[in-house]
């Protein structure tokens, strides 16, 4: 209800209480008390017994009536469920994406201010306090389990766009899915699934983007490799404005990806990369390699060239310094 008064209150426009209870077929008090929700959640809405209401200004938090409001997808993001706090977006979105037959649709947005136990790659913790944006997307594609690292690919191509269009900022991507500005991480991509043999359950895309964090607030061990979009730009940026046109643009290459196949989202994977044409260190977790990173091929892997002509092909590891 309180989204619905929302609807009608346009910025900076008196909009009288009487109006809003013919509109939403409600009493008046109750517009009142719908009033004192929103304003208790930081709108700022002014009341005069003649004019009415009037919105002056709408708080900074990623709430789904923001989110949602000129949102342009189909079905990325058209159901949201929103948290103060969370544990993990992650964790949530993998508890929810088993409940598919309970109406769990495809598209669904977990998304949190913050984070108590962020989950990064590899059993690593993700920082992420209030400022930043966490959230995760329940996918159900048919696609080959082997496919899976297209997702998280054209995940990161998505994010660059997104930070390109709403910052004007460009970043690029350091194999398989960081985003880097300036070479430091921006953004972290945490793709989680349920498989079997040859049909994929569920899949869970976790994305973290250091949005209006200062960089003093990040722990000491990160902040040389750590940037934000704040400390980037130098000013505070639209989080909801950069997770619409995240979603937007989401929605577009997954539907390239399940329509017309991964090359050419590969190839402007390859325009942004960080990557190629590098002489790189991965550690693959017995060993670590060496050599030139010369590509990326259609499964998302990376071909390394080692010193001795040896073509190395690496399903997934972590690029070091
Ligand atoms: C990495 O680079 O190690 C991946 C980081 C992914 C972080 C995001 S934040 C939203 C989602 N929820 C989590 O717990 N992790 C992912």
């Amino acid at each position: 209800m309180a989204k619905d008064i929302l609807k009608y209150l346009r910025d900076k426009k008196y909009v009288s209480g009487e109006v809003l209870a013919r509109k939403l077929k409600i009493s008046r008090v109750a517009v009142w008390k719908q009033i004192q929700k929103l304003k208790g959640i930081g709108y700022k809405i002014i009341s005069d017994q003649n004019l009415g209401y009037c919105l002056i200004s709408r708080p900074d938090l990623l709430l789904p009536q923001e989110i949602q409001r000129g949102l342009s997808t189909n079905y990325i993001g058209k159901e949201i469920h929103y948290f103060p706090e969370l544990e993990s977006t992650n964790i949530a979105a993998k508890e929810k994406a088993l409940h598919r037959a309970e109406g769990m649709s495809e598209g669904t947005l977990i998304i949190a201010e913050r984070q108590s136990a962020g989950k990064g790659r590899l059993g690593r913790k993700w920082f992420s306090p209030a400022g930043g944006i966490w959230l995760s997307i329940i996918l159900y594609p048919q696609l080959s389990p082997s496919y899976i690292s297209r997702i998280t690919l054209m995940t990161a191509v998505a994010v660059v766009k997104a930070i390109k269009v709403c910052t004007q900022i460009e970043s690029q991507i350091k194999w398989p899915n960081d985003v880097l500005i300036n070479e430091k991480k921006v953004c972290g991509i945490l793709t989680e699934m349920s498989a079997e043999l040859d049909i994929i359950n569920w899949v869970v895309v976790g994305i973290g983007i250091n949005a209006n964090i200062d960089i003093l607030d990040f722990p000491k061990n990160i902040q040389k490799n750590t940037t934000s979009l704040k400390e980037t730009s130098g000013k505070e940026i639209s989080r909801v404005k950069l997770v619409q046109t995240f979603l937007q643009e989401f929605e577009k290459y997954y539907e390239k990806l399940k329509k017309k196949g991964f090359s050419s989202i590969l190839k402007e994977w390859k325009l942004y990369s960080h990557t190629l044409g590098k002489k790189i260190r991965v550690d693959i977790g017995e060993r670590i390699i060496t050599g030139e990173a010369i590509d990326i091929n259609e499964s998302g892997a990376l071909i390394l060239k080692k010193e001795d002509g040896e073509l190395i092909k690496i399903i997934s590891g972590t690029i070091l310094k």
